[in-house]
């Protein structure tokens, strides 16, 4: 269905003139005059919940972004989402991520064919082999037991894998030890060559096209390193592929036998839950691999039942698209406070930017609002002690998402406290902040002279009245880390159908790689040098000298 332009429609204009007031709202005061807040603005789902509540805006707010998801067609495109539309329009395909965490037994039909099986066919492999793998009866070609998993790919296929694996750190094999290379820079592969054995490495090559450039020069590469030590014949032990592409798996050698598919209706950034996520199912086995692919079907069925109003990814996206709009925030930065969650924040930078970093509608025409954030960040605690401070008094509004477990899944005493006291007096800090009266007060108390307090003040004052969210879960497990990857991915969803963008598709990435090819043979001599800018002459025959000394 072609959308009008976004600014057009009633419900983006009564927001506006909405907006002229709210975004001079100041949150302390909202606070102060609604003591029923936190349970207006908190909702929770598939053992996640989220507060809101620190964002500004109300519950009137709120009612209108909810009548812009309804005109935008949230609800019509999420069922035609969820039921296999091809609603990938520039590559004709089905978005179906969500069939990868359907139960056995369910079934979804597309082009006259139902994925489930195919689905549930792929988990008993997935199954099948990590049992091997885990319990030593798989062997390497000397009769040892696997002891280190190379997953070789790039993007989704490796930003996925990398960040779950290390959220389940505490669920995971004590023998396996998990690397993940995935820059084509020969740095990552000799750092994560350098501390494996052949006799004792699985290598999996994952690459939804088996194309990718990056990966199959990886790929190649650790398939030479390992012959150095071994035999063609030894590379069945020791090699599988995750693809959708078995004609070039086979040409790089990988016995058919030894491929885990998958479809092209599960986009790379969204793939976790294919066999992408082999390496995750052989880092915590397939047990706790069914749980993460639960918890992610259970927020599929809030997403899909409740109504927009209450939410969780519908909430998350139109505050965050509020944010965006009225608040002109043109970053969003991801603090989570855990540390198992490290790489999350780089998962969703992948996410989000690749899904909705466009700037064309879905009919072609240029959208008529800004789009997808810049996504950032790190571990918040560390973060404090880096760049929490521009967000606190720097000149751009910067929205944060806390997120953080209530009990921790260790049991180190003291410290999970700390964490959590850290966590919620940041997001109070954004919220309130500190005006000139109350740092006169403390200096004053501190016995400063007039003079000094004055000359302070400024520095002191925290303008506060900044946006956050905080997700909480009980604890990191598998199955609320599967929820809260879902949430996200709704959430993208949601935005990309706001602004009417195609969020399934990543074009922006091409023009790179064919030049990076022109390159490439540049520099390798095979051709010479074309008429670029004279920057790009200049770097090229600057490496070339350099490689020549
Ligand atoms: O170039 C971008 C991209 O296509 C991502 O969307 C994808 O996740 C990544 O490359 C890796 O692709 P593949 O799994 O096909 O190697």
């Amino acid at each position: 269905m072609r959308q009008p332009a976004l600014t057009s429609t009633a419900s983006y204009q009564a927001l506006a003139a909405h907006a002229v007031d709210a975004r001079q709202w100041q949150m302390r005061q909202l606070f102060a005059d609604n003591d029923q807040r936190f349970p207006q603005l908190t909702v929770d789902a598939a053992g996640l919940f989220l507060d809101y509540s620190k964002n500004r805006l109300d519950a009137d707010t709120m009612a209108r972004l909810i009548d812009l998801a309804r005109e935008r067609g949230v609800d019509t495109q999420r069922d035609a989402m969820l039921r296999g539309d091809k609603i990938n329009l520039t590559e004709h395909r089905a978005v179906l991520h969500t069939a990868l965490r359907l139960p056995r037994g369910k079934s979804l039909v597309i082009d006259g064919r139902d994925v489930v099986p195919d689905v549930h066919a792929v988990l008993d492999q997935v199954r099948d082999f990590t049992d091997k793998v885990r319990n030593g009866t798989w062997l390497g070609y000397s009769g040892k037991p696997i002891t280190d998993i190379v997953n070789v790919g790039i993007g989704g296929s490796d930003l996925g894998p990398k960040m779950a694996v290390l959220a389940l750190r505490s669920f995971a094999h004590p023998r396996l030890k998990m690397h993940f290379v995935s820059n084509v820079d020969g740095h990552d592969m000799d750092a994560a060559l350098a501390q494996v054995n052949p006799e004792t490495t699985l290598f999996i090559i994952a690459s939804k096209t088996f194309t990718t450039a990056e990966t199959m020069l990886n790929a190649n590469t650790a398939r030479s390193w390992f012959l150095q030590s071994a035999t063609e014949a030894d590379l069945a032990r020791h090699f599988v592929a995750v693809s959708t592409n078995l004609e070039s798996v086979k040409a790089f050698g990988i016995d058919p036998a030894n491929m885990f598919p998958f479809w092209d209706w599960v986009g790379g950034r969204y793939s976790v839950w294919s066999a992408i996520g082999l390496s995750v199912a052989l880092a915590v086995g397939f047990g706790y691999f069914s749980d993460f692919l639960a918890g992610a079907h259970a927020m599929d069925e809030h997403f899909r039942e409740a109504p927009l109003e209450q939410n969780m990814p519908v909430l998350l996206a139109m505050v965050g698209f509020w944010n965006r709009e009225f608040l002109d925030a043109g970053s969003l930065s991801i603090a989570p406070y855990h540390q198992d969650l490290n790489r999350f924040p780089a998962y969703l930078q992948q996410l989000d930017m690749e899904s909705n970093g466009k700037r064309v509608t879905r009919g072609g025409a240029a959208v008529d609002t800004a789009t997808c954030p810049v996504v950032w960040g790190e571990c918040g605690t560390n973060a404090q002690h880096a760049y929490f401070q521009l967000l606190h008094q720097g000149t751009d509004i910067t929205p944060i998402d806390f997120i953080a477990a209530l009990r921790a899944t260790h049991d180190l005493p003291g410290h999970h406290d700390a964490l959590l006291a850290n966590c919620f007096a940041q997001s109070e800090a954004f919220m309130t902040g500190k005006t000139g009266d109350e740092v006169r007060a403390d200096l004053t108390a501190q016995k400063l002279s007039a003079t000094e307090i004055e000359e302070l003040v400024p520095h002191k004052t925290f303008p506060g009245n900044r946006p956050s969210n905080t997700i909480l879960m009980d604890q990191l497990t598998p199955l609320t880390l599967g929820a809260l990857i879902a949430l996200y991915e709704h959430k993208t969803f949601v935005q990309g159908v706001i602004w009417d963008v195609n969020s399934f598709d990543q074009w922006g990435v091409e023009l790179g790689k064919v030049l990076a090819k022109n390159i490439q043979a540049e520099l390798q001599g095979e051709i010479q040098p074309a008429r670029h800018d004279s920057s790009t002459n200049g770097l090229i025959i600057m490496a070339k000298a350099a490689q020549h000394l």
